[in-house]
């Protein structure tokens, strides 16, 4: 086959992470490599997209372009999706579903839309299977075909991966508001930890004090022992015509060839007993049990693991998260409410205490280990009374975050002032 054009969807804030990870996996650069926002387009080869969807770590999906057009109506993208052929990717005997999205688009309703790019789709294989044509399934199908609408033109995409990408294969214990795996790697990109460019590792240990099912930590040790993101799951590519089970069973093997040992120390703890569970677990299934060291306690409490390192974590907020441990139980003391902290869900903590105590916390012993942490309260820093030197702006789902970066100096709350006004 050769080169395709390709369009990897990802977190907004990732694009340029993204780019570095593509390029190290395909080797494409100018023209054939474009940052777009939202993702990332590549011209390469379909074998490019099998290891793309084992490996990378940021990307949301692997989706192949197969027509770009201009459209006003309906009847155009009942064109545009009739001249695509369809046969070389599916038979009629298969089960497809198609998503459409839209930025802009003139059209009254997207489900006519779609409507109309199935009725393409179906009459063509009917025309050229006599009679048959595929049918719908809307949970699990076969095959997933994209639709995207602007203003005035239509993309039509075919899915390779299935299931998206941030689904590993190994988080099948979590708690109520887990990370997306794409994410914590991208907050491993974009503190530095790991550069997806060279996939090196920066050596340094890595701690999750709140680390709930484990997502960061994992990532991290996945990616410290070159274990592919993908190594546990299936992909959409497996049912397509074009696949070739043996070209398959290469990569695979290829990338089971790249794990190696490592000796960083990564660690995570959690005031929840339960959540400690969990993570061990789910490293367990992710092949990196003995590489991270899981403890419970309350990030109030707990003292450093190592000398230095990097903290990183996106600590309970909100509703569906409260804070549990020692400062859940002061404030409740306070309001001179009953019941115990056992920190294991309840409570009416908003963190309004824990934010200030960890700060203190973290200065009196952490001096020396930067902290980074993801939240969507963005007077985060202030509420600490710790000033960022950094804070990159990332979107966990529609929920627009930042990824505060703090220079833990004994007793100080002063560091480099923040180079990103955003
Ligand atoms: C937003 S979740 C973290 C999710 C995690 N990154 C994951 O992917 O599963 C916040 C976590 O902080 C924990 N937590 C709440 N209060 C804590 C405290 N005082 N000390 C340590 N962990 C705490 C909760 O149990 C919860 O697991």
């Amino acid at each position: 086959m050769n080169d395709l054009s390709f369009f990897l969807p990802c977190a907004a804030g990732v694009e340029e992470f993204l780019a570095q990870e593509v390029h190290a996996l395909t080797g494409r650069v100018g023209q054939d490599l474009l940052t777009l926002r939202g993702g990332v387009r590549v011209r390469a080869d379909w074998r490019d997209a099998l290891k793309l969807n084992l490996h990378s770590r940021l990307a949301q999906r692997v989706l192949v372009e197969l027509a770009h057009a201009p459209y006003r109506n309906e009847n155009d993208l009942y064109a545009i999706a009739s001249g695509v052929a369809w046969e070389i990717w599916f038979t009629p005997k298969q089960t497809f579903k198609i998503e459409t999205t839209a930025q802009h688009s003139p059209l009254q309703s997207l489900n006519f839309a779609t409507l109309r790019i199935k009725d393409a789709i179906a009459d063509r294989f009917r025309a050229k299977a006599n009679g048959v044509r595929p049918s719908i399934e809307t949970q699990w199908p076969d095959c997933r075909v994209f639709a995207h609408l602007t203003t005035d033109s239509c993309t039509l995409y075919i899915d390779t991966s299935g299931e998206p990408l941030f689904k590993r294969g190994w988080r099948q214990d979590k708690g109520d508001a887990p990370l997306k795996e794409t994410l914590a790697a991208a907050m491993l990109a974009a503190s530095g930890w790991w550069n997806p460019e060279t996939g090196a590792v920066a050596g340094q240990p890595l701690y999750d004090p709140c680390c709930g099912s484990g997502t960061i930590a994992i990532e991290a040790a996945q990616i410290a022992r070159g274990i592919a993101a993908g190594s546990l799951r299936h992909f959409g590519f497996e049912k397509l015509l074009p696949f070739q089970a043996h070209v398959w069973a290469a990569i695979k093997k290829e990338a089971e060839s790249q794990v190696r040992t490592a000796d960083i120390g990564i660690f995570g703890s959690d005031v929840s007993h339960r959540m400690v569970d969990f993570s061990e677990r789910n490293a367990e299934r992710a092949g990196v049990a003995d590489a991270i060291e899981f403890r419970g306690g309350d990030a109030l409490q707990r003292m450093p693991p190592a000398e230095g390192g990097v903290i990183m974590l996106n600590p309970p907020y909100g509703e569906r998260i409260e804070v549990g441990g020692v400062a859940r139980f002061g404030a409740r003391e306070a309001a001179q409410t009953s019941g115990s902290a056992d920190g294991d869900g309840g409570g009416a903590g908003d963190g309004g205490e824990f934010f200030p105590q960890l700060a203190t916390h973290w200065k009196k012993n952490y001096p020396g280990w930067t902290a980074w942490v993801l939240t969507p309260d963005l007077k985060l820093p202030k509420q600490m009374r710790l000033k960022e030197s950094r804070r990159v702006p990332m979107w966990n789902g529609p929920i627009e975050c930042r990824l505060f970066r703090f220079d833990l100096v004994r007793g100080s709350n002063r560091a480099a002032p923040a180079d990103a006004a955003t």
